[in-house]
């Protein structure tokens, strides 16, 4: 449970909160790489609760400033790409990637009106088929994210990304609570003689949590242990990297993934999944199983298209809950966690929970960034940004362990 002071300071993040200006801070994705064609049409992106708007010039730049014209302020996503630059349809001001105007053609010969204004512009750079971009205060960039999806070539990576109509804090807190697994998502675990097999051996073998928590320069590794009636244990070790990265246990053989809440506005949030193989390509078997193919949309922008609103009960069918006793009812394990999340509200009431011993993953994490944005506002830089971070070296783990300890074999076949 959080104070009502506490809960605004963790979920707020528009311009001029202290989460907000904290969360700029750190290396962001924006958007995917392939929108931006060359000369072709601006995108308008929303992150932070601020509009940008996102080209790639004539020279294959891109350029990522402020959305509004600095002329009266036309959305500059409307513009024109052309000649390395966006031209504002309105009066036809022409602005570089670099946010500096180029050309007044509406002022009379001689005004130097252009080379005195500039767009606010962002630093940029492309990774993993995204772009990302830096939208912090200060004269040096931070370590970038590199994970390790930003070493492969494209063939080896699939991303996927969700919008949510919630607040990013419900979203981290969903993906460090590992608790919800073996109930909201047990129609997609494995059972009875299957209970030992595949990536999620052992996950029914338990329903209560242990959590062990392991401090981490870059956040911490929650160890959701579960102890099964033969006195094996399962153990769920997912990492959280400050401030909104979640790696968690893949489900496809030699698949990495990182998991990012990206804050639109206070009330929405894009969730992206970037998966990718260090071994070689992507099957086709494992790209259906990470975009859920068949079940899902196959727009990898939006998996939820078309969608099911909350006075729809997000689509949920009572006649699979009847059929399927594990089931939620639900057509695939994404959406159950949007229905969770969006049936909490946009902004969780967190004065009003009752938190017990499986929480203490989520009350971790808030404690976590509450400390973060507090250092923040003390020392004008991020804790976790004080020593490189180690990127590649962080991995999620799922071990079965037998009753003396000793690692219990299980294969991930696809
Ligand atoms: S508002 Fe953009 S050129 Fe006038
Ligand atoms: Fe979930």
């Amino acid at each position: 449970m959080l104070s009502k002071e506490q809960n605004e300071l963790l979920t707020r993040i528009g311009p001029g909160t202290p989460m907000g200006q904290a969360l700029r801070q750190v290396w962001v994705p924006a958007l995917r790489s392939a929108r931006l064609e060359v000369d072709g049409a601006p995108v308008r992106v929303r992150l932070f609760g601020e509009n940008f708007v996102a080209f790639r010039d004539t020279n294959g730049k891109v350029g990522f400033l402020d959305e509004g014209c600095p002329h009266r302020g036309v959305s500059l996503a409307l513009g024109r790409n052309e000649e390395c630059g966006l031209r504002c349809i309105f009066h036809g001001w022409k602005i570089n990637v670099e946010g500096q105007v180029v050309e007044i053609p509406s002022e009379p010969e001689g005004s130097n009106l252009a080379s005195k204004v500039r767009v606010k512009h962002y630093p940029v750079r492309e990774a993993g088929g995204l772009v990302w971009v830096w939208l912090g205060k200060g004269e040096e960039t931070p370590q970038f994210p590199a994970f390790g999806f930003d070493k492969v070539p494209p063939e080896n990576v699939v991303v996927r990304k969700s919008i949510v109509n919630a607040n990013w804090v419900g979203l981290v807190e969903g993906l460090l609570d590992s608790s919800h697994v073996t109930s909201l998502h047990t129609a997609w675990l494995p059972h009875g003689e299957d209970a030992m097999t595949g990536p999620n051996a052992g996950m029914m073998g338990a329903l209560s949590v242990n959590y062990e928590i392991h401090d981490r320069p870059y956040g911490y590794m929650a160890n959701a242990r579960r102890k099964m009636q033969d006195g094996s244990y399962v153990n769920r070790m997912t990492e959280y990297v400050l401030p909104f990265f979640c790696l968690i246990p893949s489900t496809v053989k030699n698949l990495h993934n990182v998991n990012i809440v990206m804050p639109i506005d206070d009330e929405h949030t894009d969730f992206w999944n970037i998966n990718w193989d260090p071994t070689g390509p992507l099957t086709a078997a494992a790209i259906d199983k990470v975009l859920n193919l068949g079940q899902l949309s196959p727009n990898p922008d939006n998996i939820y298209e078309p969608r099911f609103e909350a006075d729809e009960r997000w689509g949920q069918d009572r006649e699979l809950m009847k059929k399927d006793q594990h089931s939620v009812g639900f057509r695939a394990l994404p959406i159950e966690d949007l229905a969770v999340t969006e049936s909490q509200g946009a902004i969780v009431d967190r004065t009003k929970e009752h938190l017990g011993a499986s929480d203490i993953a989520v009350i971790r994490m808030r404690r976590t960034l509450l400390d973060m944005v507090k250092v923040y506002q003390e020392t004008g830089s991020l804790p976790m940004q004080k020593q490189p971070i180690d990127y590649p070296t962080i991995h999620p783990v799922h071990e079965l362990l037998d009753r003396n300890g000793e690692r219990i074999k299980f294969e991930v076949t696809i």
